[in-house]
C-alpha cells in the first residue's frame, strides 16, 4: 500500500520532536496505522531543531497545504495567523489536519470544524490539551458512556512550576518566573501563562467535549496567579491545602460553570500533588466517579507523541465513512446544546480569606456579622502574630459554599470597616471530593 503523506507545518520545538518520533518508531507506528508515514515535506522558517534529511523543506506553508501530493497536514505552527488560513485551506483542499494548535481550536474550533464536516474531513488536537497526556481520546471515547459531571485540571506548566517553587523553596513569584522563562516552559507571551489564558484555552476544548457545547472561550472567567504570594502559599499549607491554577469546568442544573483562577485544593487530593511542569486533569463521570489523567503537558517529544497517536488516527480511518468517524467534539455536531455558561457571580464554591485586621476586641465580631449576614458560614479561623511593630494582625478564614456574588458583597463590607485594611486577597477552595 502507498505509504501516507504528511505535510508538516513549523519544525520548532514539537515539529522537530515530530520528526524525530516519526523516524525512530517507523516500524512500530506503520504496523499500528497498517500504512508506512512519510514525511512527505515541511514548511518552516528560522532553525529547525531536528535532522531534516531528505525532508524537502519550504518557507512558505500555503505550497505545502496546496501540494495535491500531502495527504494529512500537520499544523504545528501555533498562534491564530496564518494558522487558521492554512487549515481551511488544507480542508478547502480535501486534506485531513492534525493540529497542537489550543488558541486556535478554543477560538475558532466551532469554524474549522465546521468546513471539515462539511468535507468529510477530520481535524485531529490531542496535542492542543496537556502535551502528551491522551485526555481528549479519554474523554471523547473512553468515557464515552458517562454524564461527565466536571472535569479540573493543572492543564498549565508553567503556573504549576511557579506555585511549586513558590511552596518548596519560599521563592517569590517573580524570581520563578525568570526561571520557567529561561528554561523554556512559557509560551512565547509568558502573560498568556501567568494570567490563566494558556490554560483557558485548553479548558475550552475540555468542557465542550465533556458537554457536548460548543466552544466559548470568551465565556470563561479567568484569573491568574501573578496576585498570589508566598504568605497565601504558606498559610494554605499550614492549613493543609496546597494552591494550583485549576481549570474547572461543571456542570449544575443553572448551567455550565468555565473557570480557570488560583484555587486551594486539599493536600490528601492526588491532583494537589502533581508538582513541577507536571500536568493532570481529573474527570468525574457518573458511572466511573473520578478518574485521573497525569503526565507532561509540554516538552518536544511528549507533545509529539500525541501528534503522533493523532496521524495514526487519521490514517487508520482514511479509508472509514465520514458519517461514522468519532465527531471533532465527542457529540454528533447536531446534537451539541448550548446550555448557558455561569458568569463569575453565580458560581458557588468555598474561598480562603486574608484579611488584615487592627487587633482589638470586636473586630473579628464585626467581621463574623457581616458574613452572618451574607448567609456565608465560616469553616476556619486562623490568626496570626502581628508582625514587629505592627498593630495589624493577619486574619485566615475559609468559608464554607457561597454564592460568589454574596461572598463579594460581604467582602466590600468588611473592606469598609475602619478596623479593616483594604485588599482582602480572596482564593477560591475547591475540595474536589
Ligand atoms: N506554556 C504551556 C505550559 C506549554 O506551560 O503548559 C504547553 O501548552
Amino acid at each position: 500500500m502507498k505509504p501516507v503523506k504528511i505535510g508538516l507545518l513549523g519544525l520548532g520545538t514539537v515539529g522537530g520532536g515530530t520528526v524525530n518520533v516519526l523516524r525512530r518508531n517507523a516500524s512500530e507506528i506503520s504496523r499500528r496505522a497498517g500504512r508506512e508515514i512519510q514525511i512527505y515535506r515541511a514548511a518552516a522558517r528560522g532553525k529547525c531543531t531536528c535532522d531534516t534529511t531528505g525532508i524537502p523543506l519550504t518557507e512558505d506553508g500555503f505550497e505545502v497545504v496546496n501540494d495535491p501530493e500531502v495527504d494529512i497536514v500537520v499544523e504545528l505552527i501555533g498562534g491564530e495567523e496564518p494558522a487558521k488560513q492554512l487549515i481551511l485551506t488544507a480542508l478547502a483542499n480535501g486534506k485531513h489536519v492534525v493540529t497542537a494548535n489550543k488558541a486556535l481550536i478554543a477560538k475558532h474550533g466551532n469554524e474549522i470544524f465546521a468546513k471539515a464536516s462539511e468535507m468529510g474531513l477530520m481535524v485531529a488536537f490531542e496535542p492542543a490539551v496537556a502535551g502528551g497526556i491522551p485526555i481528549i481520546k479519554a474523554l471523547r471515547e473512553g468515557l464515552t458512556g458517562n454524564k461527565i459531571e466536571w472535569v479540573a485540571g493543572i492543564i498549565n506548566g508553567t503556573c504549576n512550576f511557579i506555585l511549586t517553587e513558590m511552596r518548596d523553596k519560599g521563592r517569590e513569584f517573580s524570581d520563578v518566573l525568570a526561571e520557567a522563562q529561561a528554561k523554556g516552559y512559557a509560551e512565547a507571551d509568558p502573560t498568556f501563562d501567568v494570567e490563566g489564558i494558556d490554560a483557558a484555552h485548553k479548558l475550552t476544548i475540555l468542557a465542550s467535549i465533556a458537554f457536548g457545547i460548543p466552544l466559548q472561550f470568551d465565556k470563561v472567567y479567568i484569573e491568574g496567579i501573578s496576585g498570589i504570594s508566598r504568605v497565601d502559599v504558606a498559610y494554605a499549607e499550614e492549613l493543609g491545602y496546597r494552591i494550583k491554577l485549576l481549570g474547572l469546568a461543571r456542570r449544575t442544573e443553572l448551567g455550565v460553570e468555565l473557570r480557570v483562577h488560583p484555587t486551594m485544593i486539599p493536600e490528601r487530593r492526588l491532583i494537589a500533588n502533581v508538582d513541577g511542569v507536571m500536568n493532570a486533569v481529573l474527570v468525574k463521570g457518573d458511572a466511573v466517579g473520578p478518574t485521573l489523567y497525569y503526565g507532561a503537558g509540554a516538552g518536544a517529544e511528549p507533545t509529539a507523541s500525541a501528534v503522533v497517536a493523532d496521524i495514526v488516527d487519521v490514517v487508520r480511518t482514511l479509508t472509514s465513512d465520514p458519517e461514522n468517524r468519532v465527531p471533532h467534539l465527542a457529540f454528533q455536531p447536531q446534537h451539541i446544546t448550548d446550555i448557558p455558561i455561569l458568569p463569575i457571580e453565580a458560581v458557588k464554591t468555598a474561598y480562603y480569606l486574608r484579611l488584615s485586621a487592627e487587633d482589638k476586641p470586636g473586630v473579628l465580631a464585626n467581621v463574623t456579622r457581616i458574613l452572618a449576614n451574607h448567609n456565608i458560614s465560616i469553616e476556619a479561623i486562623l490568626q496570626k502574630e502581628p508582625h514587629a511593630g505592627e498593630t495589624f494582625v493577619p486574619i485566615i478564614m475559609l468559608t464554607h459554599k457561597t454564592l460568589e456574588r454574596e461572598l463579594k458583597a460581604a467582602v466590600a463590607e468588611i473592606e469598609a470597616l475602619p478596623t479593616i485594611n483594604k485588599s482582602i486577597k480572596l482564593i477560591r477552595l475547591e475540595t474536589l471530593g
